[in-house]
């Protein structure tokens, strides 16, 4: 019994000696580029924000990029939620201004190009629409 226990084992470990000798190492980075964006832009289209007039928003930030000519520089795309749904219509800005983006919560068509102009121009949060931080939840540690 043992001794077929090790043929086994023997058997196993040249197999993986084997195999492994067949593993492609991967280094070439993917063949698609992406484009250097000044900016990415989550608005967010789940069903609270819809409610709310997510679309009207979306719709007025493509307008007001397009009418600055700016649609080659920001990239807009939708979310399904951003956790944050009584508060919509949530739009996430993310570029150099804030690693961690930059939050506008209950952002209304109306509200939408001065976001274009201070922001996404200028490069200026607009402070009176944008989202306060609040302290992340420490985790308690036993003693
Ligand atoms: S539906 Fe928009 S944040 Fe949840």
């Amino acid at each position: 019994m043992e001794a077929a226990i090790a043929r086994n084992g023997k058997k196993l470990r040249e197999k993986l000696r084997a195999s492994s000798r067949d593993v492609v190492t991967v280094t070439e980075k993917p063949a698609a580029k992406v484009r250097d964006y000044e900016s990415h832009i989550f608005v967010c289209t789940g069903g609270d924000c819809k409610k709310r007039g997510a679309k009207d928003t979306r719709k007025a930030l493509k307008d007001g990029l397009r009418s600055e000519g700016m649609l080659g520089e920001v990239r807009v795309d939708t979310v399904e939620c951003l956790g944050l749904c009584k508060h919509g219509p949530n739009v996430l800005v993310y570029d150099e201004t804030d690693p961690k983006g930059t939050w506008y919560l209950g952002l209304d068509e109306d509200e939408v190009q001065e976001v274009v102009e201070q922001h996404l121009k200028w490069g200026e949060p607009v402070e009176r629409l944008a989202a306060e931080r609040r302290p992340r939840k420490t985790k308690k540690t036993r003693k």
